[in-house]
This record gives C-alpha cells, sequence and structure tokens, in this order.
C-alpha cells in the first residue's frame, strides 16, 4: 500500500485528535489568576512566571505569552530546552532557568538564546564564567544566585552567603541579576519552618549589605508564601500553581479568588447495554451487580489520567457526575450512564474542569491518590492536544 506522509494530513491529525479528547485551556481564567495574584502585591512587586514543565502541563508557549500580554514581566523554566523553547517562539521577557547549569554547552545556548542562569556555588560560576569567556564578545551573563535557608535542595547554604556573593562578584564576564531562595513549607499550616527560613534569608542580606555590597533583586515566594503575606514578597515573587487556578493549600484558598485554567474533555465513542454479572475491563475488578448501561471514553492513562483512580472517580456529562467503572485501560474509561440512558456517541465527557453546576478539580484526584495537584497537572500528555479559548 503506498503511504505518503503528507503536511495537510499531519494537521488534519490534530482534528482526529480533538474528536476523541483534548485539554482545554482557558485563558480568561488565566489572565483573572495573574490580575488576582497582582493585586495581593505592592505596586513594585513584580511577577515571574514559573512556566517549567511545560506550563504546569498546560503548554508553556501558550501561558507564557499570554501571562507576558497580562503584564507579567518575568518567566521562569526548569531547564535550557525550556527556555530555547519560549525564545524559539518569539517570547522576548527574560527567562530565568531555575535548574542547574553544569556544562559548556548548556552556557553556549544560555549566551546564544539570551537566558539567564542560577548559580548554585562558586564552582559553578567559576566554570561558568570560563565557559562564557571563550564565547564571542557579548555583554556579561546575568547569573542569579541561589541560597539554600532550609529547603536542602539547590544553592549554597545561607551562612555562606557573603563569600558567595563576593566571589561571584568578582569574576569576569558574570553580572548578578537577583538572590533568592525557595521555601520548603510556606503551605503548611505550621510556618515555623518557613518563618526561619525567612530570617536566615533576610540576615543573609543584611550580611551582604553590610559588606557593602549594592543588594541585587531579592526573591523567595512561590504560590503559598505570596498568599501566606507581603513580608515574603521583596521585588519579586514567583507563582506556579495559582496562575493555573488552584491553590496550595486548603487553609490558604479564601486569601485569593482562583479560576482554573485546565479542563480535560473526552468524548463517548461506544454506548452499550451489559447484564448483571459482566465483568468489565481488565482483571474484572468491576463485575456488574445488575443491568448497566456502559459508556466508553476515548482517553485512558496514556493521556494522563493515574490508572490508580480506576473506580475511585467520576465525570462529568451533560452536569451530572457520572462513576467510573473497572480498571483503567490505556486508551479508554468505561462508565456507567444508567442514569443517562439516551446518551449519544461523540457527546462531551467533562474528564476534570466545570459542566454545569458540578466541577472536578485537579485537587479532587491528588486527594484521592494522596498526591498534589502540581503531579496531577503536570500529567497530562502530548497526546491531548491544547485547545485555548479566551
Ligand atoms: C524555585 C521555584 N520557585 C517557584 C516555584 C513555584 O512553586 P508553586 O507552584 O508552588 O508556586 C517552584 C516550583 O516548584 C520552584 O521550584
Amino acid at each position: 500500500m503506498d503511504c505518503q506522509f503528507s503536511p495537510e494530513a499531519a494537521t488534519q491529525t490534530i482534528d482526529w485528535e480533538q474528536q476523541r479528547a483534548w485539554v482545554e485551556i482557558d485563558r480568561s481564567a488565566l489572565k483573572h489568576n495573574v490580575r488576582q495574584i497582582k493585586s495581593l502585591l505592592a505596586p513594585t512587586t513584580t511577577v515571574m512566571a514559573v512556566v517549567k514543565a511545560d506550563a504546569y502541563g498546560h503548554g508553556a508557549i501558550d501561558i507564557a505569552r499570554t501571562v507576558v500580554a497580562e503584564g507579567v514581566e518575568w518567566l521562569a523554566v526548569a531547564t535550557v530546552t525550556e527556555g530555547i523553547e519560549l525564545r524559539s517562539a518569539g517570547i522576548v521577557a527574560p527567562i530565568l532557568i531555575l535548574g542547574a547549569v553544569n556544562s559548556t554547552v548548556q552556557v553556549q545556548a544560555i549566551v546564544k538564546w539570551g537566558l539567564q542562569p542560577t548559580i548554585c556555588n562558586i564552582e559553578q560560576a567559576i566554570s561558568i564564567s570560563k565557559a562564557v569567556a571563550k564565547l564571542p564578545p557579548t555583554s556579561p551573563l546575568t547569573v542569579h544566585l541561589k541560597l539554600d535557608t532550609g529547603m536542602s535542595r539547590l544553592g549554597t547554604n545561607w551562612q555562606q552567603a557573603i563569600t558567595f556573593f563576593g566571589e561571584v562578584k568578582s569574576l569576569p564576564y558574570l553580572q548578578i541579576g537577583s538572590l533568592y531562595s525557595h521555601l520548603a513549607t510556606a503551605d503548611e499550616l505550621d510556618l515555623t519552618v518557613m518563618e526561619l527560613q525567612l530570617d536566615r534569608f533576610q540576615r543573609a542580606i543584611a550580611a551582604i549589605s553590610t559588606a557593602g555590597y549594592e543588594l541585587p533583586l531579592l526573591h523567595l515566594a512561590n504560590s503559598a508564601a505570596i498568599l501566606v503575606g507581603d513580608r515574603l514578597h521583596y521585588q519579586l515573587v514567583r507563582p506556579g500553581l495559582i496562575l493555573y487556578g488552584l491553590c496550595p493549600a486548603t487553609h490558604l484558598q479564601s486569601s485569593i479568588d482562583l479560576q482554573p485554567v485546565l479542563s480535560v474533555k473526552a468524548r463517548i465513542t461506544q454506548v452499550k447495554d451489559i447484564s448483571a454479572g459482566t465483568g468489565v475491563s481488565y482483571g474484572y475488578r468491576f463485575i456488574a451487580d445488575r443491568d448497566i448501561r456502559l459508556a466508553i471514553v476515548g482517553i485512558g492513562y496514556a493521556d494522563g489520567i493515574p490508572r490508580r483512580l480506576s473506580g475511585r472517580m467520576q465525570v462529568a456529562i451533560r452536569g451530572r457526575l457520572v462513576p467510573q467503572i473497572g480498571s483503567i485501560t490505556m486508551d479508554q474509561i468505561m462508565l456507567d450512564v444508567s442514569l443517562i440512558p439516551d446518551l449519544q456517541v461523540g457527546e462531551i465527557v467533562t474528564i476534570l474542569g466545570r459542566d454545569g453546576n458540578v466541577q472536578i478539580t485537579a485537587d479532587d484526584w491528588a486527594n484521592e491518590l494522596g498526591t498534589i495537584s502540581w503531579e496531577i497537572l503536570c500529567g497530562f500528555k502530548h497526546r491531548l492536544p491544547r485547545v485555548s479559548r479566551g
């Protein structure tokens, strides 16, 4: 059989896939969330939108363009490749790479694409400075110094802040764009550790300032810290989760009015009746205890529905909650739609999101699975086309 690739056919693939299942991005909700965040900040505090991991599964390019148009000044990604993806799409806002940069090839790409790396320790600063020295003359590379104030992840211990700052400052080809740290427990009810981290950050800043150095931009706050209070805001904040309309903790929900940005939709692909006693899906983990009207939906764990939700999730159809039954399979799930007997093939199922008065959130799934909404959002795969509205 003659089978030739045509770009036209490839474009059509998107439409076919949309017939099956897709992710919807609500740009109006995203803009609303940006405005809500800004309303909590002093006019002198700017926003760095954290768009790493493909903007928490939402699609980094579209999210970055939308937030920049809404007045967000900075973007943050985890890797050089993520930064290049945004630059290739024509995004010109300053981009901080939050992850570690350890190779000359990465530094070359950083300079070429106008990205700004995090420096975690002095050895890294020296090797980045040497790598920049070998490149054709450009202006000094702007770098961002990371202090470890208690997260025990990237960064130099806060007690070595003056030495770290002074040594990086003395290196050629680098200029310090900011000094920052990351909080481990700002979303918890007990803020003891967060206060300790804040205190350490303040002491490190005071020490650098007392040593006679001019302070660069300072930043500390993730989503939870933005909501905890303005003493954590400094000149810049780094929201991730709240941009996407989810709250990092139940007790912080009243501090901000958020709208979820992402929904997941799919279509009914078959409707049929099964009689009492019939097993459903792999392993027969569900056996019908009565006659059931069954609907098959074209979305599965390969699209990002965790298989551990098998028999533990509900979806929404025509504004009503409907139970999913049996094991979730790679590309399909089964529903008990006995309550909607006239359901038709092609009707839309809301897997995550709002349908009338019914809403299913990433928090619902995370609570059911004992995980966090961040992980749920990042789990939706590229097989689901992203469709933006608003
Ligand atoms: C350094 C840093 N800042 C900010 C964020 C944003 O965090 P959140 O999604 O909790 O706002 C992250 C995300 O993990 C991060 O690693």
